[in-house]
């Protein structure tokens, strides 16, 4: 202990963690992943090429890349007892009920799942990014009672996730979106799931518990979940008509709006302003104008009520629409996020785990002290 301990709610206020994966400057609305621009990556990189940066804290040769993805697409196909667990699985069980259990279910099957040492972390981050997709896709068919699609390893992650989805192989334009979506997901300094991540890891327990910790934290609606709730908030409001009466109302309730609003963010999340124009192309290609015509008005409205408060949209806002655009079930959007993520809960782990420290803040006792233990028979 070096400075008297200080009672922070939320930690809002706590540094708990260095990292060298990515930048936020709240107040001017910056993302940077290793230095580089958000923007400059969604323009420019691929997922693959966005992994690569985080695990390494640089950007590739092109013979580097190549050798990771390889790696990865050797290691897209799951183990014979995950595909069995996938067929075992309710078909009405919530996707991300089923990704916890699954990706926990991985760790079963590895037999490098307490090995440690970096090399052997490396591997298995690459394995957990790997098959998640196949586990995702998968079960959407089993719920849906279609055949599985097993990956195919000639396809980059983007590809390959929705040709095991729709069984069909995705336009060029469609992968794109979904590869941006990734990128943009990817890492995001110290938030709720990341840290639970390096909490797990910094027991010195495993790879596969600490991801399956963070699934478990991405699932909450005031994290990953908000996605989800976004697209549903679009169902409900159903017409542009009912856009105002409905988020005033919501507003005067005191009830939160989906998709607004960021802990860090008091500016514009950049990755929501990128999404908005990608959301914006991708549904007029894809026949879901009226969907982002709900969505700007919705945008247009808080930024009246309640902009000065420093509440923007962040970046679940307008990755609704884009993945319905894409063909994706609105409970399968966390998971989407969690296929991305696994990138930066990964570096984040191997990072945490490069001259580590036990995570273990403390907790103010509130409760009461020296009470007289009375026998249950007598209570
Ligand atoms: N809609 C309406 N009002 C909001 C919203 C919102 N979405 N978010 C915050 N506010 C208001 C609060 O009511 C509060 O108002 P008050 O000061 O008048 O009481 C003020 O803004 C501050 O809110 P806090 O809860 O203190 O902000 P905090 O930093 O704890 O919350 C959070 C951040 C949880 C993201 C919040 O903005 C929220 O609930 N948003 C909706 C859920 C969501 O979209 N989550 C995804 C976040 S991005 C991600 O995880 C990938």
């Amino acid at each position: 202990m070096t400075a008297a301990p200080v009672f922070d709610k939320g930690l809002a206020n706590t540094v708990a963690a260095e990292t060298q994966c990515s930048f936020i400057d709240g107040a001017k609305g910056v993302l940077e992943y290793v230095g580089y621009d958000i923007d400059s990556l969604a323009r420019n990189s691929t997922f693959e090429e966005t992994v690569f940066l985080l695990w390494n804290r640089r950007l590739p040769t092109k013979a580097e890349l190549d050798a990771l993805c390889a790696e990865i697409r050797a290691e897209y196909d799951l183990p014979e007892g995950v595909w069995q667990a996938i067929r075992a699985t309710p078909r009405t069980a919530h996707p991300m009920h089923m990704l916890r259990t699954l990706v926990s279910m991985l760790g079963m099957h590895d037999h490098e799942a307490d090995a440690d040492g970096a090399d052997a972390n490396r591997r298995k981050s690459i394995r957990l990014l790997a098959k998640t997709p196949t586990i995702i896709a998968n079960f959407d068919r089993h719920r849906k009672g279609k055949p599985f699609v097993r990956p195919d390893a000639s396809m980059d992650m983007a590809t390959n996730f929705l040709n095991m989805l729709n069984g069909a192989r995705p336009t060029a334009a469609v992968a794109k979106a979904l590869d941006v979506c990734l990128i943009l997901h990817a890492d995001h300094g110290l938030n709720a799931s990341t840290f639970a991540a390096r909490v797990t890891i910094s027991t010195l327990s495993d790879m596969y518990s600490a991801i399956t910790t963070a699934i478990g934290t991405l699932k909450g609606p005031l994290h990953g979940g908000a996605n989800e709730e976004v697209m549903h908030m679009l169902n409900e409001i159903g017409t542009m008509d009912n856009v105002e009466p409905y988020i005033k109302g919501r507003l005067a309730r005191k009830d939160r709006i989906m998709g607004f609003g960021h802990r860090v963010y008091k500016a514009y999340d950049p990755r929501a302003g990128y999404l908005k124009t990608f959301a914006k192309q991708i549904a007029s290609d894809t026949g879901n104008e009226r969907l982002y015509e709900m969505s700007t008005r919705i945008e247009d409205i808080m930024k009246a009520e309640v902009a000065a408060k420093g509440i923007y949209p962040n970046v679940d806002f307008y990755s609704a629409t884009t993945y319905h655009s894409i063909g994706i079930d609105l409970d399968l959007f966390t998971c989407m996020f969690a296929f991305s993520r696994i990138s930066g809960w990964t570096a984040h782990c191997m990072e945490q785990l490069v001259g580590n420290r036990l995570i273990r803040p403390m907790a103010e006792y509130t409760g009461p002290h020296g009470l007289t233990y009375v026998t249950i028979a007598s209570r």
